[in-house]
């Protein structure tokens, strides 16, 4: 039975501020007087409401199955330079192969939705929940995460016949008219799937580099780098007080981004782009990996054991920076943004700097109003791009790099995970990581929004990673 929050309406110390959908496996909505816009009439019933939300949608039916059509096929298309051994490969503990995300986002079709909520459906292969279920330990037992790259079979090609298989099902489902709590399982299948897209290509970038020849994974001619230089580092001031941040719908989100809550905030300002560089190139060269004040304790102890002297993936050839991209080797652009970085890096950085990292509710308040254009994955530049030599205010908020926040990832005030598998999803995670924000670009274009909020944990440098400096006014 799931767990009912009792309340009286007219009070605000009610858990959520809009219908909530409960999830799945096993209940529907239930009616209830709303507690934040009560009806006077009900001011003073007890009424009882599930223990968390999911979203509340607001596609269409044919929205949603062109959402559906539009991700499955995308994924494809990011694994059409793959070989079948390029995407069995594991080269970490940390990466996935590609041919696994391509499956498991798969399989999380095939048992958030299809077995619960499709009759008749029977599995493509009944060992796959086996071999692709991630981390759900209401759903069963599984590979183990470091073994993902022992699964040479089934191939590549079985994997997209499976795809194949589990798009049709999930056709048939949506063409039958399926119920709102249904159609938002596929939504948030739609938005997971999006999430491995990018996963795919943080991990295909970490494999190449481990090939000496450092292959590219697409189109791997040299890249002219920019010539005008970055704009100087300039701050925008936002004064203090109390703020609403996190996600209030309607739309979709993911259950760590809200409620939408208050948060007290002093005053501060936040650098109009990020850290370039040559910014980067400046602290190692002022000793920044060697000089143990500027760094948090931890941080220090992993940069020893590591022996980090610059971010992932660059070299040094004759006397000249390179790093690797998903375009092969290239030569480092110093106006660039720094990518690759771990937060411990990124927190040295800013105290060398005179800075520090913003919270996530400074970044969010900053953010409020800004088009979330940027350089995304639809740029299909595939790497950071240089700031505009000329703008005012902030840029490069949306794409290049994912921002380190100085915010742990914890859940806000009122957030209760739902009942269930889904409830696995965000917030058992909810200890010994950072918040990093924006998106970046290899983050699909309708993926990021203001209150997303990303995570991993403070050593991780592989995926898209980079700051923004801030400081208190
Ligand atoms: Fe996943």
């Amino acid at each position: 039975m799931p767990q009912f929050t009792k309340g009286v309406v007219g009070r605000w110390d009610t858990p959520f501020g809009f219908p909530t959908l409960k999830h799945s496996l096993g209940c529907g909505l239930r009616g209830r007087p709303s507690p934040r816009d009560p009806h006077p009439k009900n001011f003073g019933k007890v009424y009882f409401v599930e223990p968390a939300y999911l979203f509340q949608s607001t596609l269409a039916p044919n929205d949603l199955q062109r959402l559906f059509r539009e991700v499955r096929t995308t994924s494809e298309r990011l694994a059409e330079p793959l070989s079948d051994a390029d995407a069995t490969v594991q080269s970490m503990q940390d990466a996935s192969p590609s041919k696994w995300h391509l499956a498991h986002t798969t399989w999380f079709f095939e048992a958030m939705v299809l077995k619960p909520h499709l009759p008749d459906y029977s599995d493509f292969d009944d060992g796959f929940s086996f071999l692709f279920n991630s981390y759900y330990e209401t759903l069963g037992a599984r590979q183990p995460r470091p073994r993902r790259g022992m699964i040479t079979r089934p191939s590549l090609n079985e994997i997209f016949a499976y795809r194949t298989y589990v798009d049709a099902a999930i056709d048939t489902l949506l063409s039958s008219q399926p119920p709102r709590d249904v159609t938002e399982l596929v939504e948030l299948g739609c938005h997971h799937e999006q999430q491995h897209q990018e996963l795919l290509l943080t991990d295909i970038l970490h494999l190449f580099a481990q090939n000496p020849l450092h292959p590219g994974y697409r189109d791997p001619a040299l890249v002219a780098v920019e010539t005008e230089p970055a704009p100087p580092l300039s701050f925008s001031a936002f004064a203090g007080g109390i703020y609403e941040v996190g996600h209030g719908g309607p739309g979709f989100a993911f259950d760590s981004e809200g409620p939408r809550h208050r948060a007290l905030v002093e005053p501060f300002r936040l650098a109009d782009r990020l850290v370039t560089n040559a910014e980067w190139i400046a602290f190692i060269e002022d000793g920044g990996y060697r000089n143990s004040l500027l760094w948090l304790s931890e941080g220090w102890a992993k940069t020893l054991a590591d022996g980090w002297t610059q971010p992932l993936y660059w070299e040094r050839r004759d006397g000249e920076y390179w790093t690797m991209t998903l375009r092969g080797s290239q030569p480092l652009d110093p106006t660039a943004p720094v990518c690759h970085v771990s937060f411990f890096e990124a927190d040295a950085f800013a105290t060398w700097a005179g800075a520090r990292l913003p919270t996530e509710a400074e970044w969010e308040i900053a953010s409020d109003g800004l088009s979330l254009d940027g350089n995304l994955l639809d740029t299909d530049r595939l790497r950071p791009k240089p700031a505009a030599a000329r703008a005012n205010g902030l840029q490069q908020m949306f794409g290049d790099v994912w921002e380190w926040t100085r915010s742990p990832f914890t859940p806000y005030p009122r957030f209760r995970a739902v009942e269930g598998a889904v409830g696995e999803y965000n917030g058992k995670f909810m200890s010994g990581q950072f918040v990093l924000r924006g998106g970046s670009c290899v983050t699909p274009p309708g993926h990021i929004r203001a209150s997303y909020r990303n995570f991993f944990p403070a050593h991780t440098r592989w995926q898209f990673s980079g700051l923004r400096l801030a400081q208190d006014a």
